[in-house]
């Protein structure tokens, strides 16, 4: 695993999120009430970018056939999704996002 710096903490509102490509591998970087939060960016059920959903709390609703995921954890929590999405360590430092990619 490799840490890599993704944004400024500042630039991801509380509440949004944004979709990173970190070699070739689509990254949701999610700034929750409580903290960030990073999945892999492709929805399991028909790879659509979840960076393009919504989210709720700490659940992202994938924009094609309204599945869910848990941000904290990558379990799917709403059908037609039951696959999980892949989970990434988030750090802030000194007001900058890494993630352990
Ligand atoms: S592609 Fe995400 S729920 Fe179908």
């Amino acid at each position: 695993m490799t840490w890599m710096k993704v944004a400024k903490a500042t630039d991801i509102a509380v509440g949004s999120m944004v979709r990173v490509d970190i070699e070739d591998n689509p990254v949701a970087v999610y700034h929750a009430e409580d903290g960030f939060y990073a999945t892999s960016d492709t929805c399991t059920h028909a790879a659509q970018s979840l960076s393009e959903g919504r989210l709720d709390g700490c659940i992202i609703s994938c924009p094609k056939h309204g599945g869910k995921f848990d941000i904290r954890t990558g379990a799917a929590v709403a059908f037609p999704c039951v696959y999980p999405v892949e989970t990434y360590d988030v750090e802030v430092r000194d007001g900058e996002v890494w993630v352990d990619v």
